[in-house]
């Protein structure tokens, strides 16, 4: 694994040394305490006993709270079993809550639809009972691919309840990313849509599906198709209508108990490698851990919130903080299937004007593009009943944090900026609003029960303002439970770095009051728009480009998307003879984008790909990517004295320059 030491480069804009304390009419409502930060500090594994039982209905209780005997492999809430459905679903219809609104969605085109707790139920039972017949059962996987529809929702919870991992792969993959991600993980059936509605068009997914099936032998024997837009769909033998097949299955389905450490889902990330890897979680730990904290971070209030997370279920975020965590809690959400400039920029703060939305929890890209629009167009819309706000995904810059507070806040919404990854399943890292004074720009302090260090290279903590690596000390319930059918790698890739530390990827320091500053990753994982993305995916994706003898990608800063994909590369001496021609090399760059777009998906498209003689290499061959993000970030390029060739980056920065 190649690590950087962290600089202290990101936050850097403005200085905000204020702090925001939480108003008294905040705090004395608020689900987070004090007491909770005591509990947790009292007695760690007792706190969590507590949660579990507080937040998740058990119908075996668990005889042991944490089994780490086999580190780095732990079992959590030994001996307990649960139906992680029933405990988002069922439970509430029995505690007479059926009426309440699980789900407001909002369809891009306008289409809306109301779904209650009741409804919810009896769709996920049918869809239980739909995926049952096509031979699914406990333990098979079940790949999800859809747009942000409720649907989706009724999917995800509907393979919880037969104990089938699903594998959700984001709709803005492509053929080739949801091919190899069915293959890894073995999936049995694919729950699809005829299409999804994207900047007021309809958009097909189906069609990719078929691509991805088209690599001959498949474990696939199903396809279950939404009908969303309505377009034309090729059809095979292989495929059924989503509405026909639940319609004709019974609305009632019997759920059984799985064991706490069933697993629940898996969920593709990249890595440092090629290779995306199969993020395993399972159910009582994931469960509870996301729960208590959309309670106690998010301060969800069932019975009065209207809570709104914008990511989609495809991330993780939509995983902990759409599905499980929110229904688990009972709360009522939004639920919105476009993009926020559709059809007008005005479009996210006409929804929480429309169902006032309490909470709202987005992503500092969305803050960020939002504040280029400009202040006036929010400032169109009402938006007093919002009394939280959220953030996720990367570090937030005090400029858009401010922002927030200000002119969607009305200045009197706590915000908590909320750092967690996939890996670990639920949220790590944040103020507890009501408690904590917030601070732009900073995650802050872990989440009782939640063990983190700021280390240096060796793992030993650094001191108060000296950058360092994020790791975390102690197991915790969300936490993966490995890597889908690949151990070693697990190991490999958290627990080596340092002995016995959870190795997260980010640098981080801590100010001199104990809050928490993200510096950005240390490892080769870009944090576009909130995604993830590793430079040696898109490398890969482009030297498999017939043209492309070698490739380079880093992430260069960008002021909305956080980073862009910059891709330097060389073309085969064939290539290079056409690309000489006049127009050739402008073509040329959109070829290859359109190739990663295919290989990858269009997030993965590279903002700039430059074509060069020749790469930065030390004397092992390790490609420089320090270098050529200087060259990215438009600087000064740095110390070149270990290149094998000093000369290389002389002619890369001319070579630009001449263009
Ligand atoms: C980054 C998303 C700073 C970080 C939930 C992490 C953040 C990666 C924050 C995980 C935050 C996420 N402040 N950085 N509040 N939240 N990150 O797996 O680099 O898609 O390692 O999970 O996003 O991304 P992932």
């Amino acid at each position: 694994m190649t690590s950087t030491v962290p600089t202290d480069s990101v936050n850097t804009q403005l200085h905000e040394e204020r702090t925001f304390a939480p108003s008294a009419e905040f705090a004395a409502q608020a689900n987070g305490t004090q007491e909770l930060y005591d509990a947790a500090a009292a007695d760690r594994l007792g706190f969590w006993a507590e949660q579990a039982r507080r937040y998740v209905s058990w119908s075996t209780d668990f005889t042991q709270t944490l089994d780490w005997s086999e580190a780095p492999f732990a079992r959590w809430f030994v001996g307990g079993e649960l139906n992680a459905c029933v405990n988002a679903v069922d439970r509430h219809v029995e505690a007479g809550l059926g009426s309440r609104v699980a789900l407001h969605f909002v369809g891009e085109p306008g289409d809306t639809r109301d779904i209650t707790y009741a409804a919810l139920h009896e769709e996920v039972q049918r869809a239980a009972n739909v995926l049952t017949e096509l031979g699914v059962g406990a333990g098979d996987t079940v790949a999800i691919y859809l747009p942000m529809i409720p649907e989706a929702v009724v999917a995800m919870l509907a393979c919880a309840r037969i104990g089938a991992p699903h594998s959700v792969v984001f709709g803005g993959f492509s053929a080739e990313a949801l091919h190899s991600r069915i293959a890894d993980a073995r999936a049995k059936v694919v729950v699809t849509a005829d299409g999804g509605y994207r900047r007021g068009r309809p958009s097909a997914l189906k069609p990719a599906v078929d691509a991805a099936l088209d690599h001959g032998e498949s474990s696939v024997t199903s396809v279950l198709v939404v009908r969303r837009t309505g377009q034309e769909t090729p059809w095979h033998e292989r495929d059924l209508w989503w509405h026909e097949a639940l319609e004709a299955a019974d609305a009632t389905h019997e759920a059984q108990r799985f064991d706490a450490e069933h697993p629940l889902f898996i969920l593709y990330t990249s890595g440092t490698t090629g290779k995306p890897k199969g993020i395993l979680h399972t159910t009582g730990g994931y469960l509870t851990q996301a729960a208590y904290t959309n309670h106690v971070v998010h301060d969800v209030h069932p019975d009065t919130d209207v809570y709104w997370c914008t990511a989609d279920v495809g991330w993780v975020t939509g995983h902990s903080y759409i599905v499980y965590g929110p229904l688990t809690n009972g709360a009522t959400q939004v639920m919105y299937e476009g993009t926020p400039d559709s059809p007008h920029q005005g479009r996210w703060w006409e929804i929480v004007q429309d169902y006032g939305v309490t909470i709202l929890y987005t992503a500092p890209t969305a803050i960020r593009t939002f504040m280029k629009w400009g202040r006036q167009i929010p400032d169109g819309f009402d938006l007093s009943s919002l009394r939280l706000l959220g953030s996720v995904g990367e570090p937030i810059n005090p400029e858009a944090w401010m922002w927030y507070r200000e002119v969607i806040g009305g200045e009197r919404c706590p915000i908590v900026d909320t750092w967690w990854q996939t890996e670990t399943g639920a949220i790590m890292i944040s103020p507890l609003p009501g408690v904590t004074p917030t601070r732009p720009g900073s995650a802050q302090v872990a989440v009782p029960g939640i063990c983190v260090e700021v280390v240096d290279d060796v793992g030993a903590p650094v001191e108060r303002g000296v950058a360092g690596y994020m790791v975390l000390t102690e197991p915790w319930p969300a936490m993966l439970r490995g890597i889908w059918g690949d151990p070693q790698r697990y190991r490999d890739t958290y627990w080596s770095r340092f002995y016995g530390l959870y190795f997260a990827g980010d640098g981080a320091k801590r100010d001199e009051d104990g809050n928490i500053w993200f510096l950005g990753r240390v490892d080769d994982v870009m944090n576009v728009s909130g995604h993830r993305l590793s430079t040696a995916e898109i490398e890969s994706a482009l030297v498999s480009h017939p043209k492309v003898a070698e490739a380079a990608v880093v992430g260069a800063a960008d002021d909305t998307t956080g980073q862009a994909i910059c891709a330097f590369v060389i073309l085969r001496s064939e290539a290079v003879e056409e690309a000489d021609e006049p127009g050739e090399g402008g073509d040329l760059v959109q070829e290859l984008r359109a190739h990663v777009g295919r290989e990858i998906g269009p997030i993965a498209k590279p903002r700039q790909i430059m074509v060069v003689a020749e790469l930065p290499k030390t004397r092992s061959g390790k490609i420089m990517r320090r270098l050529l993000k200087d060259v990215a970030e438009h600087r000064e390029v740095g110390d070149v004295t270990t290149l094998a060739d000093s000369s290389v980056m002389t002619m890369i920065s001319e070579g630009l320059r001449s263009d």
